[in-house]
């Protein structure tokens, strides 16, 4: 019997789909890439410092555990809970949509597969939906 290739979610199965270390390295710079020129993405951008390095390195070490590979953040920059990380922005449907729009371009640009660009979309807006309440909780208080 033919052994099928694990789904991604499991174990390591999506960070091999996004090519590894090399391939996230290119995923996250061609992400910061259109923040950086979509006109949809300008407020968002904004949030960010003009050098965009220390971002990337983050994001990048960061989305390297949460895909099943090396959990490079913790060994880094320590321990980091996603939506507390970001309640000093106001983050609201359009950030969150903006967000995702350049993930989005950014797995096109770089030509991922259909079924490999659905799922991480999908398990990205889980993420970014819980960023969205703790921002929109933290300006009620
Ligand atoms: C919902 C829309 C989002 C917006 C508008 C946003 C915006 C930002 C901004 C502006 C920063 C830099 C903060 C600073 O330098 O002070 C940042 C940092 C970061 N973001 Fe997001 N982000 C969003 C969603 C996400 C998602 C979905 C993830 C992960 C799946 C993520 C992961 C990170 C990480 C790891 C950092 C570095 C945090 C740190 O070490 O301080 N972000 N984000």
């Amino acid at each position: 019997m033919e052994i099928q290739n694990p789904k991604y979610g499991q174990g390591d199965a999506t960070y091999r789909g996004v090519g590894g270390d090399e391939g996230l390295k290119k995923l996250v710079a061609e992400f910061y890439r259109q923040m950086s020129s979509l006109k949809e993405a300008e407020h968002i951008r904004k949030m960010h410092p003009d050098d965009l390095s220390e971002s990337e390195d983050k994001l990048y070490c960061f989305l390297s555990g949460w895909m099943g590979g090396p959990r490079l953040y913790n060994e880094k920059y320590g321990s980091i809970a996603i939506p507390r990380a970001h309640t000093h922005l106001d983050i609201d449907y359009p950030e969150a949509e903006a967000w995702l729009l350049c993930m989005g371009k950014a797995l096109n640009e770089l030509a991922y597969p259909d079924d490999f660009c659905e799922y991480l979309m999908t398990q990205l807006k889980v993420p970014a939906e819980r960023i969205r309440m703790a921002s929109l909780n933290r300006q009620k208080n």
